[in-house]
């Protein structure tokens, strides 16, 4: 199955993880004229290391890339030494925060709650809130990677989640920078089973509007098969986001 004509206008975002220094903004401005040359029909999403946001989104908000941040605290402000607020996200000009991501959950133990927490604090800001959610190898493998992910889904989407607000990141654990990815039927599933679950929560008009993105080793080799599945509406790339003509190719398959 493919995607429906009416399918959420697609996210093609780029997560940045911990790379990237100020000589990094030749890429965002390489992909810039590249969008420009060929607007993709996608939104297209950076996240870069908080320091980068305010020069990359001075230069370039509004030139058809927009800017966010990879993690949020749940509080507004605080006594909270290394963390950054919401607030200081859209502060610094951008409009979207990656929350939960699974390196996140393993390395800090960020729980579904607290991710949820951090998810109400991106939408006080008024920031869109990309939830991650995915199984590791050993919950695929048991056969219950569908009801880890849903159990996730219900978990760490806060009660205010609306499609325009919060966007929902599909990522297999073991699928994250290793160059392996689960085969198009395991994606179309996962995918199926997760706006099912938002249907059911949000309603038969709101569950649909919901983006659900893949990310997971998206590379320009296997971006328009991902990327064309019924349900999958846009990709969270890692490694591949790096490189404007890496990223940029994998926006060809939103490209006539
Ligand atoms: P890779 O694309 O490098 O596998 O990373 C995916 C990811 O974790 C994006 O958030």
């Amino acid at each position: 199955m493919t995607r429906s004509p009416q399918a959420p206008r697609p996210l093609a975002a780029g997560n940045w993880k911990m790379n990237g220094l100020l000589a990094a903004r030749t890429e965002v401005e390489a992909l810039g004229r590249r969008i420009a040359a060929a607007p993709p029909a996608c939104d297209v999403l950076i996240c870069p290391p908080a320091t980068l946001i305010r020069p990359f989104a001075g230069a370039w908000s509004g030139q058809g890339i927009a800017f966010g941040g990879q993690d949020c605290h749940a509080a507004a402000s605080g006594a909270h030494t290394g963390d950054i607020s919401a607030a200081m996200i859209a502060d610094a000009g951008g409009a979207y925060v990656i929350i939960g991501h699974s390196e996140r959950r393993a390395a800090y133990g960020e729980s579904d709650a607290a991710i949820a927490a951090k998810a109400e604090a991106a939408l006080s800001a008024g920031l869109v809130a990309i939830v991650c959610v995915g199984e590791t190898l050993a919950e695929r493998d048991a056969g219950s990677a569908i009801a880890v992910v849903c159990g996730q889904v219900d978990a760490s989407l806060p009660p205010a989640a609306t499609p325009d607000a919060v966007v929902v990141a599909y990522e297999p654990v073991w699928a994250i920078g290793t160059g392996r990815t689960p085969s198009s039927g395991d994606i179309a599933a996962m995918h199926a089973a997760i706006r099912e679950r938002l249907t059911a929560r949000f309603g038969a008009q709101e569950g649909p509007r919901f983006r659900i993105l893949y990310g997971g080793s998206v590379k320009p080799s296997n971006a328009a098969e991902i990327l064309h599945l019924a349900n999958v509406d846009g990709a969270l790339v890692g490694g591949a986001s790096l490189k404007a003509a890496d990223f940029d190719a994998i926006l060809d398959a939103y490209r006539g």
